[in-house]
């Protein structure tokens, strides 16, 4: 049998870092080359700017990571294109919160999924987000927080994230990725998934977080593909973000490119004690969280200043379609994303000026409206795994799409 050569990925090493506290952000990291061949350069030989991870290290973070995939009624199409990127050495967990009425799409979802594991012996696991037994996990693992009044989980991709990163814990992962189901490139799944490896070889470390940002978002604009850099959305969130720590630091940055990155992983050790916001809030948030408990600016409530915390973002190369949702989606995702800073213990009252002033400006908050409080989980520190295990493990078991399981 003839074994191929290791490949390798070529990434730039992060040439600066922001520090608060324990909390280190490196600056964005481009990859120069998503396969710099077998021949690329033994570690030590290269340049000392770039690095190129070799295939083998980066299989190797893979099998030991789990990439959550949440899906709310997208079209079967686009969740197997997902699939499709999603490498074989990563445990995929699929949470669906589709309708199960008046068509069962939750059903049609675990048949072409389980078809399509027959192909590829891919190792997938999906859950319905109101699952009976996975509410009756949270119950007895001590965390009603997250059930709503008929004790299923609540609505929301930050609650199915939240049920994918316990899953991913109980499985044994090391690392948890997430992958949005509406992405129409599956080239572009499977390299935000390969740069979450890089990540984690890049930094190591137990509290490690990786962000993707994207190189170009393409719109059609005067009839043309044009390639945009920034969104409205991620330009907002960023901005505030580093008028945030450049008033904790005193020095000004611009440091933070991923604010709203819906593409990230983190090492299971930090999703457990990570917080989770609900709504749009959820990515801008885990900034938020980690600057709050490990920034040292205020008393910690849940953090552990003796951790190093590294948040690491790296500049993916395809491009990012994803379904177009509509304007009111930009508007909320603004509003949600600025409200996890104007209403963080660390934000200023000028800082919180700005952000209001900035808001009306934009036409995002209307006379007499406030900036709405933004709803938080506590850490999933606080739920107990064994309890929490012995009853979700029926319905995980029951649902694996294996091939031994898919007689
Ligand atoms: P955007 O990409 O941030 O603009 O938001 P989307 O509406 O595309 O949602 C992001 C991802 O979360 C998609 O894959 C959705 O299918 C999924 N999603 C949305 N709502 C829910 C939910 O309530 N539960 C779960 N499990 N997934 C959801
Ligand atoms: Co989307």
């Amino acid at each position: 049998m003839l074994l191929g050569p290791a490949e390798f990925m070529r990434i730039e090493i992060p040439r600066e870092f922001d520090r608060l506290g324990a909390v280190r952000i490196y600056g964005l990291q481009k990859i120069y080359e998503l396969d710099a061949g077998p021949e690329a350069e033994l570690p030590g030989q290269e340049d000392a700017v770039v690095r190129s991870l070799p295939a083998e290290a980066i299989y190797g973070v893979q099998r030991e990571m789990a990439i959550v995939v949440p899906v709310r009624g997208e079209r079967l199409k686009l969740i197997e294109g997902v699939l499709v990127g999603i490498p074989n050495s990563c445990l995929v967990i699929v949470v669906s919160n589709s309708p199960r009425e008046p068509i069962d799409r939750f059903f049609l979802e675990q048949e072409s999924i389980a078809n399509f594991c027959r192909f590829t012996r891919k190792q997938v696991v999906i859950v319905h987000q109101k699952d009976p037994v996975i509410g009756a996990a949270f119950a007895a693992g001590g965390y009603p927080e997250l059930l709503d009044e008929r004790g299923t989980v609540r609505n929301g991709k930050a609650e199915g994230m939240m049920i994918g990163t316990v899953l991913a814990r109980m499985l044994g992962r090391r690392y948890v990725g997430f992958v949005d189901s509406d992405n129409y490139f599956p080239g572009a799944v499977n390299e935000y998934i390969r740069e979450y490896a890089a990540g984690f070889l890049m930094h190591g470390g137990d509290h490690t977080l990786v962000r993707i940002s994207w190189h170009s978002k393409p719109k059609i604009v005067e009839q043309a593909l044009y390639f945009a850099k920034w969104g409205r959305s991620s330009r907002h969130c960023n901005h505030a973000l580093n008028r945030l720590l450049s008033h904790h630091t005193g020095f000004e940055t611009e440091i933070v490119k991923t604010g709203n990155a819906g593409e990230h992983a983190l090492t299971l050790e930090l999703a457990m004690s990570i917080r989770y916001a609900t709504g749009y809030a959820v990515e801008p948030f885990h900034f938020i969280d980690l600057l709050e408990q490990y920034g040292g600016a205020i008393p910690s409530e849940h953090g552990d200043m003796r951790r190093l915390i590294r948040i690491c973002q790296i500049e993916s190369r395809n491009p990012h379609l994803h379904e177009n949702k509509g304007e009111d989606h930009i508007a909320d995702m603004i509003r949600g994303s600025l409200a996890t800073v104007y209403h963080s213990r660390l934000c200023p009252p000028g800082l919180q000026q700005e952000i209001d002033a900035e808001l009306r400006q934009g036409g995002y908050l209307k006379e007499g409206d406030s900036l709405a409080p933004v709803h938080v989980y506590p850490s999933l520190d606080k739920l107990d795994l064994g309890q929490f295990a012995a009853v979700a493990r029926e319905a995980v078991e029951r649902r694996v799409a294996a091939p031994a399981s898919a007689a």
